[in-house]
This record gives C-alpha cells, structure tokens and sequence, in this order.
C-alpha cells in the first residue's frame, strides 16, 4: 500500500479550479520532487494535501495510509503524519518559538539538538518569525517539521530566500528527517519537495521528479534528468517529462 495515493484530484480556489486532475503515489521512504512554473497549482497541491482551508476538491480522492481524507480536518490529518513547510511561512505575533515548539513535541533534548542543527537556538524566546529574515524563517519552519516528524513531509519551496551557506544547513536538517542515512528499504519517512532552483537536488537525492503545468502533472522522470532538460529547453520542451512507466511504484 502505498504511503499517499492521490486519484483524479481537482481542486478549485476562488471560485477558479486550479487542480485539473492530478494522479500522484508516494511509496514509503521515498522522495518525489515537483517542478513547474508560477501559477502551476503546485502549492495548491500541497495544501489540499494537509488540508488548509479556502481549497474545495471537486473530485477525486487522497488516501493517506489507504484512507481516504478529503473530509478529515487539518488538525487530524497533521496528528495522523502530514506536515508542510510552507512556502511563505507567517509570523505569529505573541507566542515564543519554545512555545510552539514543546507543544508540538514535549522533548527538551530534541529541541535543543534541533535547533543547534538549525542554528536556531538563539531564536527560541522570538516570537515565531516576527521579524526574521527570508532564510531565518525557513529554517524556523525546518525546525518545526524535525520536532513534528511527520512521515509525509511537504516542502514548499524550502530553499527560497536562503543563502548558500544556510540552504546546505537546511538540507542536512532534511536528511536527518528523511532518514537519508539509512539505506532505501529502511526509510519510513517520504516527501513531496516543490523545488524551482533545484539546488536542493545538489543535496538532497530524490528518487522521482514530476512536472506540473497549468494544474496538470506531465509526467515524470529522473530528478537530475528532468531538472538538465528543463534548464536547457524550458518547460514546454520538457520531453523526459512524459515517461509516464517511471511514475508508477513510486
Ligand atoms: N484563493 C485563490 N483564489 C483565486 N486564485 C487562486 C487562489 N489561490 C491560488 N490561486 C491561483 O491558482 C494558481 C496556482 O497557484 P499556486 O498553487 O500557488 O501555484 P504555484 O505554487 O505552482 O506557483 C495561481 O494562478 C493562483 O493565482
Ligand atoms: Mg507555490
């Protein structure tokens, strides 16, 4: 069974349907990257996913598990093993990072070991994010996941607003999450990484990349593959994209 099974998905915002029928499995332990331009639907993928509010499914279903949790709320489903890293992570004014952090996981020495990781641990008395920088936020929002360790991690963009130095900090603290360190069928933990640089590939292996355009997965392919083509050709040239075989199993 696999980890995530998601069938026919649409999904409409706004009153304008942005998910036109998405196919995706995840296997346990695995890493599937999405790519695709601005506006494609790929944050809204994700938030449909961990269930936010403000996206209404139209049709189709997301197992989780084999359970299917298009009715379940947010609060559930994160208790259940879905976490996200948002793209534009928001700052809540009036509660300490510590705060957030012990209620998410009480374990002090996690915490502490986390945060050294993340080169957070003087952010711990902040209020989350109110007034951290681009990449201050991103790592809070990293740090969040490590205390949370969800078996299905969604990562919006993690390695936007981040300078070098912190995107390899970020990417070792996503390793350790995804167990990287063990060998393939060892690894419980997945994820769904939205990348637009890429650079996160140079850190992190990933096992599929699937292209998404205008609401639609293309269809997909080798990450380091796909990510060369898309560089050369752009987006529409995308011809790796359609080895539809190498989806399936993942
Ligand atoms: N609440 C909303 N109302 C109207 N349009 C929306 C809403 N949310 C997202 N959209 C639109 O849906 C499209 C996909 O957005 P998004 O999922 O953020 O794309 P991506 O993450 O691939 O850049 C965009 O055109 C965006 O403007
Ligand atoms: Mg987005």
């Amino acid at each position: 069974m696999a980890l995530l099974d998601i069938k026919g998905l649409k999904v409409s915002s706004g009153g304008k349907g942005i998910l036109k029928g998405i196919n995706l499995t995840l296997e346990e332990g695995k890493t599937a990257v999405i790519f695709g331009p601005n506006g494609s639907g790929k944050s809204t993928l994700l938030a449909s996913i961990v269930g936010l509010p403000g996206y209404k499914i139209t049709e189709g279903e997301i197992f989780f598990k084999g359970k299917d949790i298009k009715n379940v709320p947010i609060d559930e489903r994160a208790r259940s093993g879905i976490g996200i890293g948002f793209q534009y992570p928001p700052a809540v004014k009036g509660i300490r990072l510590e705060t957030l952090l012990s209620t998410i996981r009480h374990d002090k020495e996690s915490m502490n070991r986390y945060s050294k990781m993340l080169n957070m641990d003087t952010y711990m008395e902040r209020d989350i994010n109110v007034g951290f920088s681009g990449g201050e936020r991103k790592r809070s929002e990293i740090l969040q996941l490590m205390m949370q360790m969800p078996e299905l991690l969604l990562l919006d963009e993690p390695e936007s607003g981040v300078d070098i130095e912190n995107i390899s900090i970020i990417a070792e603290a996503l390793k350790t999450s995804l167990e990287k360190d063990k060998p393939i069928t060892m690894r419980k933990r997945s994820a769904i990484i939205i990348t637009h640089t890429g650079f996160i590939l140079d850190y992190i292996q990933a096992d599929v990349a699937y292209v998404m355009i205008d609401g639609r997965i293309l269809g997909c392919g080798s990450p380091n593959e796909i990510f060369e083509e898309i560089k050369a050709k752009g987006y529409k040239q995308c011809k790796k994209c359609l080895k539809e075989d190498l989806c399936r199993g993942m």
